[in-house]
């Protein structure tokens, strides 16, 4: 999508107080709506994200013959079942999101349906084999431009089964999982796939609800029958969005005598890794009221600021976080000693190579660090501010603007219109704690 040029300016703020309710989860908005498209029957999704990246999703459906309607916040899909999506007339263009990509590049092999998904000069250089070589395994007729988008999917007697696969992903990743899953639904047996770590869970909580056959089996192994009976259309009310979340959170981390609550927020183990990273720097955070809602854990997330001390994260902490990486790098900017972070190359696979530009960025505004292939090192108290520039990236844009709150100088990021991409209300959020943002059509 493209929008007018946008700087945008923060300096530094007396304390962030207040009590916030986040637009829903972009990986849950765009698996409902994909997922309701698949199911037979009428869902009704409730505080869905309405956003850049979902937009994508939802023209994407309409190529495919899909029904919906937006009023508000509440989408209204009409589903065609599994193997009933339309021949689409044209590509089906996935703007910047690798999720709309990957899982509808699981919805049209499952369905059969030939057609040809691409998106931006960006999201063309992501690495699509890793969803691509499985499908084809399982008998998937797709095409790649060297392993990347454009994606070409011939037609396939959708009457005839895909091969059911035993297979170990290279690397954790909810979007890849989530193609492979929804390509099994169509499958001539039991699929069993297996990850290297504790990559997102919605599309098996999600697929389950819907009546589908799914289950992990072991830690990190999921297996998923081929469909039996129809996926039963979805009625819920999506969460807040955890990665949406962390901007106002660390936002309040990072000014001394800041308190925030985020209420009606997913707070699913499978994202709450930068709550434990925030913890263990010191910063008071709680889950209140924690309770489930249509299968996915949810809370009311309260932060309350304390001096930060640097930590080190590794493992299986970085999958959790996966998309909170720009965010965190912020905190670690304003924590007391060297922040490491390892084990994090798929970063570099991300909207950008988010080590290396995120790590430039940060030198620009004058902080301490090095760079290395798997992580980065930070050193504390070395942001001075400036101006740095969004890259394309929606959560560098935001994260970048938020060094601004605690600087010495306020910060400018440059081509900041990008975070609408994932959430529009960014500057107005901010705003609601006390915090002064300035946005320049540049
Ligand atoms: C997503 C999974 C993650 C994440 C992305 C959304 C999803 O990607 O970075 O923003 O909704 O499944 P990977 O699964 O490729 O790590």
């Amino acid at each position: 999508m493209q929008h007018p040029s946008l700087d945008l300016s923060v300096s530094a703020a007396a304390p962030l107080s207040g009590e916030l309710r986040l637009p829903g989860d972009k990986s849950l908005s765009h698996r409902a709506a994909l997922f309701a498209a698949l199911a037979e029957g009428e869902s009704v999704i409730g505080r869905f994200l309405v956003s850049g990246v979902t937009r994508a999703m939802l023209d994407a459906l309409t190529a495919l013959g899909v029904a919906w309607r937006l009023e508000g916040d509440r989408l209204t899909v009409t589903g065609r079942g599994l193997r009933g999506l339309a021949t689409p007339a044209a590509p089906l263009h996935c703007g910047n999101s690798a999720t709309t990509l990957r899982m509808l590049a699981g919805a049209l092999a499952a369905a059969g349906t030939p057609a040809t998904l691409d998106g931006s000069a960006g999201l063309r250089r992501r690495p699509m084999n890793r969803v691509t070589d499985p499908l084809a395994a399982m008998g998937v007729p797709v095409a790649t431009a060297d392993g990347c988008a454009p994606l070409t999917f011939a037609a396939r007697d959708a009457a005839r089964p895909l091969r059911a696969l035993d297979y170990t992903l290279p690397v954790a990743s909810a979007q890849v999982k989530s193609c492979l899953l929804l390509a099994a639904l169509a499958a001539d047996g039991p699929t069993t796939l297996r990850e290297p770590g504790p990559s997102r869970d919605h599309t098996e909580r999600m697929l389950a609800a819907m009546g589908a056959e799914i289950r992990s089996e072991a830690p990190l192994s999921v297996r998923v029958a081929p469909l039996a009976r129809p996926l039963a259309p979805l009625r819920l009310e999506l969460p807040g969005d955890i990665s949406s979340a962390a901007f106002l959170l660390v936002a309040a981390a990072l000014v001394p005598g800041s308190s925030v609550l985020v209420r009606d927020v997913g707070v699913n183990p499978t994202r709450t890794g930068l709550l434990d990273a925030l913890s263990a720097m010191g910063a008071r955070v709680r889950i209140e009221a924690p309770r489930l809602s249509a299968g996915e854990p949810v809370g009311d997330i309260r932060l309350e600021a304390a001096p930060l001390r640097a930590v080190r994260i590794a493992g299986d902490t970085v999958v959790r976080m996966i998309d909170e990486f720009p965010v965190f790098a912020l905190a670690a900017c304003f924590a007391d000693g060297v922040t490491e972070v390892h084990d994090a190359e798929e970063l570099r696979y991300k909207e950008t190579d988010r080590i290396s530009v995120l790590c430039g960025e940060l030198r620009r505004l004058g902080v301490r660090l090095d760079e290395r292939r798997d992580g980065f090192s930070i050193r504390g108290g070395t942001l001075a501010g400036g101006v740095c520039e969004a890259h394309g990236d929606h959560r560098l844009a935001m994260s970048l603007a938020l060094a601004g709150l605690a600087a010495p100088a306020p910060v400018t990021v440059r081509h900041a219109e990008i975070l609408s991409e994932s959430f529009p209300d960014f500057a107005p959020q901010l705003r609601t704690l006390g915090a002064t943002v300035t946005e320049t059509a540049s």
